[in-house]
């Protein structure tokens, strides 16, 4: 049910009446604008909202009578969310700029208002949803989880358009400012509260009461910062955040350039001509590929978060998930129980002996400590959701468990004798899932004292839970549709995004990444310079390189599961010098070393091991530059269309999603698939070009 707040004198202007936004005029002269699109449950801007305030706010300038303007939503969670990204997708050159200009036209007449004005912000407020509320003299926000607030526009490849990279460094200093815009994610409020984003935190019951007082009270308009914005500071800044932006981009993310410039060029001159450079930067960055790659990215994680009904099965068959259970309190479980802790789901955290339990909660204790100083939690939201962990060193009932993950070792007769025994205590309708890395999920599901093999399935966690948003749902050939559908929603409900993938060996992600790092260890072997190897992936666009990557996994790990995946294939054979470095205990940064050195000044790791070195023998081969990053990302491609025709992954989309979630493949380039049909196309055209047959 809309709730739409009636006039009760009359209108100021008569617009009441529009589908997106209605106006609540007040007997004291203050207008109340309220965001509610009429169909669907987030309030966006597109061409026709923005037309609505537009027009609004041209009736409300020449009302005498007006003596101040709130702006709410009547959502449950979306304050506005954003543009409308089918509109920016399709746009090219001018049509960006109309769009830009449109926006940025509509906001400064907001801005330009002669009362106070005031954004009561509760739920999503992203993006123009920010740019908007940046636009007012105030901003308040509920203290809710649904209450996020940012400016994701860099993520997407773009960068803010609608004034928001001009009116934030105004707000809250440039350097601030540079965070919010070039970090991208949505803040808690806490966090938007402590960098001055907001004004103040009010209980969403007591929101819309307190704007109206800010504006009542004709509040002073807020103060420039105009130390931190100063020509020579906002020099400084420039000249740092470029620096530390293009060492952490590698120049892949021209929109990062583009708002430090825009932003740092316009802390001090005037917004007119700002306003104009964001445009131009927009139009700019609105054509280049990495957008184009990003936008779609986008969209793939909104579709895994939205979609339904993705098996087919019949919805009176599903599971609603509300208790859990967590065998195996180590990284992974600990990390598992507290996620799902963190999202009001209580979760039972059970290991072999209470030392091992009481290190389990330790490390959701210090999870939920580290969430407290991100202002993720209070202090108090985080003791009651800690409470929702329950220790267990003794199998504890799970009568009223509806899913069970085991996170134990990785070690399939352990597993096998730990679903008998869930077979047997849980209820015969509670899913029972394995976060195993590699081994077959089929075979837990077929072990002997296992009944109801239908509920058996996989929920492949990354590492650090709390971080990685992908959960792999592995159905084997006895998962029943409905379990899978049922975990498949938990997953999305537990605010993860899930890949539904096949029980093959390694899955999708561990599958497409396993012979890539297999290919690098075997370069190493071969005799390339192991600094090399990593540095020419990281110029690439990979998060980390694949050697470093092998060593924080640890070697041993690493090792046992391209054992499990050999079967595939010769490609999943670790090279030799591996089992070498395991034997002599390096087994990469928890022992200190593997192809690198760890623990030394910093532990940042760069130093080769000179013993593994020594161990792989002569050779001499050399390695690094374009020529290994493309030898080493086909590999990725290869076996990402393998998987496809295998049916491991459903579709491209879903390998493109999973790999830049799950191994951070280079996002900027659009995932392996996407890369792989780009590098066809040109090399197509490349083809036809030397035949003379080009455009
Ligand atoms: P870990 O070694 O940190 O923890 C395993 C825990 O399981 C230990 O505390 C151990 O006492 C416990 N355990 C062993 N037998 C048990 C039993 N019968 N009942 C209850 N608890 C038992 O291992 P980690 O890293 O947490 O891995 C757990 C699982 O998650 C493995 O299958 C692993 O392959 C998988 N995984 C690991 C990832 C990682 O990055 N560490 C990522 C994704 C999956």
């Amino acid at each position: 049910m809309k709730t739409r707040q009636k006039p009760k004198t009359r209108p100021i202007v008569d617009h009441e009446t529009l589908p997106h936004i209605t106006l609540g005029a007040r007997p004291d002269g203050i207008a109340v604008l309220t965001f509610d699109h009429p169909d669907t449950s987030a309030n966006i801007f597109d061409a026709t909202t923005m037309g609505e305030l537009s027009d609004l706010l041209d009736a409300l300038r020449l009302d005498p009578l007006l003596r101040g303007v709130v702006i709410t939503s009547a959502k449950p969670s979306i304050f506005v969310a954003g543009a409308d990204l089918d509109e920016l997708e399709g746009a090219r050159g001018g049509e960006v700029a109309k769009l830009v200009e449109r926006g940025q036209r509509t906001f400064d007449k907001l801005a330009g208002l002669p009362v106070p004005t005031a954004a009561a912000i509760h739920g999503a407020c992203l993006g123009g949803g920010l740019e908007m509320a940046l636009a007012c003299d105030w901003r308040i926000a509920s203290p809710d989880k649904v209450t996020k607030i940012g400016l994701p526009e860099t993520a997407l490849g773009i960068l803010p358009a609608w004034g928001g990279s001009t009116r934030l460094p105004r707000l809250i200093g440039l350097p601030k400012a540079l965070g919010v815009i070039l970090g991208a994610r949505p803040m808690p409020p806490r966090r938007a509260l402590g960098l001055g984003v907001v004004d103040e935190l009010v209980p969403r019951e007591r929101l819309l009461e307190r704007a109206l007082q800010l504006v009542r009270g004709d509040a002073p308009k807020r103060r420039r910062h105009l130390l931190a914005n100063n020509p020579i500071s906002a020099a400084a800044t420039r000249w740092l955040a470029s620096r530390r932006s293009r060492r952490r981009t590698r120049g892949h993310y021209p929109a990062h350039a583009a708002a430090i410039g825009v932003a740092c060029r316009g802390a001090g001159g005037s917004v007119s001509a700002s306003l104009r450079r964001e445009r131009d930067a927009a139009v700019r960055l609105a054509g280049t590929g990495a957008a184009e790659n990003l936008m779609r990215l986008f969209r793939l994680g909104e579709g895994a978060r939205k979609s339904r009904g993705a098996t087919g099965a019949d919805p009176a068959e599903r599971l609603e998930v509300g208790r859990t259970a967590v065998i195996g309190a180590g990284v992974m479980g600990a990390g598992i129980a507290q996620w799902f802790s963190s999202r009001g789901l209580p979760a039972i955290l059970q290991d072999i002996d209470t030392t091992r339990v009481a290190s389990g909660m330790l490390a959701v204790d210090r999870l939920y400590r580290d969430g407290v100083r991100r202002r993720l939690f209070s202090e108090r939201e985080a003791r009651l959701l800690a409470d929702l962990v329950s220790p267990a060193a003794t199998p504890v009932p799970l009568d009223r468990v509806d899913l069970v993950v085991e996170a134990a070792v990785e070690d399939l007769e352990v597993k096998k004798g730990i679903f008998r025994d869930l077979s047997a205590r849980a209820r015969p309708d509670a899913i029972l899932a394995t976060n195993t890395s590699a081994l077959p999920v089929a075979e837990l599901a077929r072990a002997p004292g296992v009944d109801h093999p239908g509920r058996v399935l996989g929920l492949h966690f990354f590492n650090p839970v709390h971080r990685m948003k992908l959960v792999e749902v592995i159905a084997t050939d006895l998962t029943d549709a409905a379990a899978v559908e049922s975990a498949l929603r938990f997953v999305r409900r537990a605010g993860k995004l899930p890949v539904l993938v096949k029980d093959r060996p390694g899955f999708l992600v561990n599958r497409v990444l396993m012979p890539y790092l297999v290919e690098a260890g075997r370069l190493f072997e071969r005799g390339a310079d192991p600094l090399a190897v990593d540095r020419a992936m990281l110029d690439f666009g990979m998060p980390v390189g694949p050697l470093r990557l092998l060593d924080e996994v640890g070697l041993d790990v690493a090792a046992q599961v391209a054992g499990t995946m050999s079967a595939l294939g010769r490609r999943f054979e670790a090279p030799i010098v591996l089992a070498a470095l395991v034997d002599a205990g390096h087994l990469g940064r928890k022992s200190g070393a593997g192809f690198f050195l760890y623990g030394g000044r910093g532990g940042s790791g760069v130093r080769p091991n000179p013993s593994a070195l020594d161990l792989r023998g002569g050779g001499g081969e050399g390695a690094g530059g374009d020529r290994t990053a493309t030898h080493l990302s086909l590999l990725m491609v290869d076996e990402g269309r393998r998987a496809l025709d295998e049916g491991v992954a459903r579709s491209a989309d879903d390998i493109d999603l999973a790999m830049v979630l799950g191994a951070g493949f280079a996002p900027f380039r659009g995932g392996p698939m996407r890369y792989g049909s780009r590098l066809l196309e040109e090399g197509v055209r490349h083809q036809l070009g030397e035949l003379g047959a080009g455009p």
